[in-house]
C-alpha cells in the first residue's frame, strides 16, 4: 500500500481509540423545562446551511477516502445519510487527485447516494484547478477547504509554509461555483481568523474545535519521536469559538464541530448559534456496527434530538437559536420562555 492511503487508514485506527477530553459542554446548561407545552411530533428540527435546507441539524463530517478500507467507510456513511437525509463531507480527496486509482474511494459516496447532499474536501494548498476537479469527483453540492495548521505542525511529513493559504481561499471562492465552507480539523476558530475569512469572501466556517478527536495526539502516536505530548491540550473548544465568533454570527453562516458525541451536545452548539453541527469521531465508531444496529443507533439519535428539544421547551431550531444566553461562572444557559 502506498504511504498516503496508509496514513489515511491509520488516522482511522486511531481515531477510534480516542473518547475526547477536555470538553467543555459539561459547562453549557438548558434550564429544565417542566411546561413544555409541546406535542413532541409538532417538534420541526429543519435547518438551512450551506444554501440548502435540512431535515436535521447535524452532518455527518469530513473524514476519509484514499484506501480500500476507507472506501468501505465512506460507502458506510453515505448509507447513513442516504437513509435520514443527512449531508455528508468526504475526507480530503488529494490522494485521489494525484492518484486516479484512489478516485472510487469518494465517488462511492455518490453512488451510494445519487440524490444527497454532498461535501467535497481539500486542503488550502489545493488550487483552483484541483478544487474544480475535487468537486467533479463527487458531484459536489458545496466544498470543505480545511485548515489544518496544528495537524501540519506535528505530523513529520507535514507542511510548514502556510504563508499561501488565505490567497487560495480566496482564489477558490472567486472560481467555484458551489458554495465554499472553511473547516478546522478539532482546534477551534478565533473571532479574528472567522473575520480574515469572511474578509476573503468566506460566508459559511465549521469552527471544529477541540474535546473530539485529536489530530495533534493521533500525528504524535503516528511519529518517530513522540514528542508532542505537551500540545496534547491545544486548541479551543467549539464552545469557547462560537461565544467569541458571536460578532460576526449574523454575517457568517457558522457551523460547528468538535467532541459531539450526544444529541444534548448537538442542540447545545445550535443554542450558541450553529446551523449545522458536524460529527465525525461518533459517526466513524457507528459505521462500524453491523449494518442493522448502524441505522438503529442513528435513528435513535435523530429521535433523542426531538426528545431533548421538548426538554428544552424549544419547537424549532430558530427558537433554540434565539435562546437567551446567560454566562455565569463558568457557563449557564438560560432559555426565555415565550
Ligand atoms: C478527520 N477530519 C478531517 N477533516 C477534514 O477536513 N479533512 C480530512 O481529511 C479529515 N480527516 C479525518 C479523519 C478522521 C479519521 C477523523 C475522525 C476526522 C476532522 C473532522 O472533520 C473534524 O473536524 C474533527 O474530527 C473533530 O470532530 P469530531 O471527530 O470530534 O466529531
Amino acid at each position: 500500500m502506498n504511504i498516503r492511503s496508509q496514513r489515511k487508514d491509520d488516522h482511522v485506527v486511531h481515531a477510534l481509540e480516542q473518547n475526547g477530553f477536555h470538553n467543555d459542554f459539561q459547562n453549557v446548561r438548558f434550564v429544565h423545562n417542566s411546561l413544555p407545552n409541546i406535542n413532541m411530533s409538532d417538534v420541526d428540527l429543519k435547518s438551512s446551511y450551506l444554501n440548502h435546507r435540512f431535515a436535521y441539524p447535524v452532518y455527518i463530517n469530513a473524514m476519509t477516502g484514499g484506501s480500500e478500507k476507507t472506501k468501505e467507510i465512506n460507502r458506510r456513511l453515505a448509507l447513513i445519510a442516504a437513509r435520514f437525509g443527512l449531508a455528508m463531507s468526504v475526507g480530503s480527496q488529494h490522494v485521489a487527485l494525484d492518484d486516479a486509482s484512489q478516485v472510487a474511494s469518494f465517488s462511492v459516496v455518490r453512488d451510494v447516494n445519487p440524490n444527497g447532499f454532498l461535501i467535497g474536501n481539500v486542503n488550502a494548498n489545493a488550487t483552483v484547478e484541483e478544487a474544480q476537479r475535487a468537486i467533479a469527483m463527487i458531484d459536489a453540492n458545496a466544498l470543505g477547504i480545511h485548515i489544518n495548521v496544528a495537524q501540519e505542525i506535528t505530523m513529520d511529513e507535514g507542511d510548514r509554509d502556510f504563508s499561501h493559504w488565505l490567497d487560495h481561499i480566496r482564489a477558490i471562492v472567486e472560481a467555484v461555483d458551489v458554495p465554499v465552507l472553511v473547516k478546522e480539523v478539532g482546534f477551534g476558530m478565533s473571532l479574528k481568523t472567522v473575520q480574515q475569512l469572511y474578509d476573503c469572501g468566506v460566508h459559511y466556517v465549521d469552527v471544529s474545535g477541540r474535546g473530539g478527536t485529536n489530530f495533534i495526539e493521533i500525528e504524535n502516536a503516528r511519529s518517530e519521536k513522540k514528542r508532542y505530548d505537551y500540545l496534547s491540550d491545544w486548541g479551543i473548544t467549539p464552545v469557547e469559538s462560537l461565544l467569541m465568533t458571536r460578532p460576526l454570527h449574523h454575517k457568517v453562516c457558522m457551523l460547528a464541530s468538535g467532541g459531539v458525541t450526544t444529541p444534548l451536545d448537538v442542540l447545545k452548539l445550535v443554542a450558541l448559534g450553529a446551523q449545522g453541527v458536524g460529527v465525525s469521531g461518533y459517526f466513524l465508531k457507528v459505521s462500524h456496527l453491523d449494518e442493522k444496529e448502524m441505522f438503529e443507533e442513528v435513528a435513535l439519535f435523530l429521535e433523542d434530538l426531538r426528545k431533548c428539544m421538548v426538554l428544552i421547551g424549544a419547537q424549532n431550531i430558530n427558537e433554540l437559536r434565539n435562546a437567551d444566553i446567560q454566562l455565569r461562572e463558568g457557563l449557564v444557559m438560560y432559555r426565555e420562555t415565550k
